[in-house]
């Protein structure tokens, strides 16, 4: 069976640094054999979680088609920017609408016994290392096995270059190897 992932990053900006990084993990996961389904936030815009919106409407559009894209796919790229040491609002937003379950849905249907792999970029010294503490938390708490390896990309603005790849050799091949170890463990875990 061919293994299924998919790679988004925490940021909606066009220029983001953590698409770029989660881009070149893809290809790495791809280059492992997975089928990769890349997905912009900017394209799936979710309305502020608020639960009297929820009861009100139910589940935004946009909401719905993020749960099964999620469900879809075993595995997560995940490139999440850091915002005050911590997950952008954008990620943890999109998290929170993901884990309520439609009716008749399992609990947490969405990212029980999925796989990730973590990754930043930022543009400070740490790369958003602190902020991928809090988001490994976060999935591990819903059930999604996080795999030991990530990366933090610092000095984001000097790291990447007019097209959109790592200039270091070494960061690129580390990401790059990031999405290959994910599709390797997935398709171990899930065949
Ligand atoms: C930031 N940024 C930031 N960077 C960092 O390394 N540690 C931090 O704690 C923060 N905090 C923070 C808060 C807020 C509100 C903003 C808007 C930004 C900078 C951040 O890393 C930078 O804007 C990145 O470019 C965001 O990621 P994308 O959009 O390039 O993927």
């Amino acid at each position: 069976m061919t293994i299924k992932i998919l790679a988004f990053a925490g940021s909606a900006r066009t220029d983001s640094f953590n698409k770029k990084l989660v881009k070149i993990a893809a290809d790495g996961a791809r280059a492992a054999g997975a089928e990769v389904t890349y997905v912009d936030f900017k394209d799936l815009p979710m309305p502020l979680y608020d639960e009297d919106l929820e009861a009100a409407e139910g589940l935004p559009k946009t909401v719905i088609q993020f749960k099964a894209l999620l469900k879809e796919h075993q595995g997560f790229l995940i490139a999440s920017p850091e915002y005050n040491s911590s997950i952008s609002p954008l990620l943890k937003n999109a998290i929170d609408w993901a884990s309520r379950p439609a009716p008749d849905e399992a609990p947490l249907a969405c990212f029980r016994d999925k796989v990730a792999v973590l990754m930043a970029a930022s543009p400070g010294g740490l790369g958003g290392l602190r902020g991928l503490i809090h988001v490994r938390s976060i999935l591990q708490n819903i059930g999604v096995l996080v795999l030991p390896d990530q990366k933090a990309i610092s000095n984001a603005y000097q790291a990447f270059d007019q097209t959109g790849n790592l200039k270091d050799e070494k960061q690129r091949t580390d990401i790059y190897n990031l999405g290959s170890k994910l599709a390797v463990i997935a398709t171990k875990l899930t065949n």
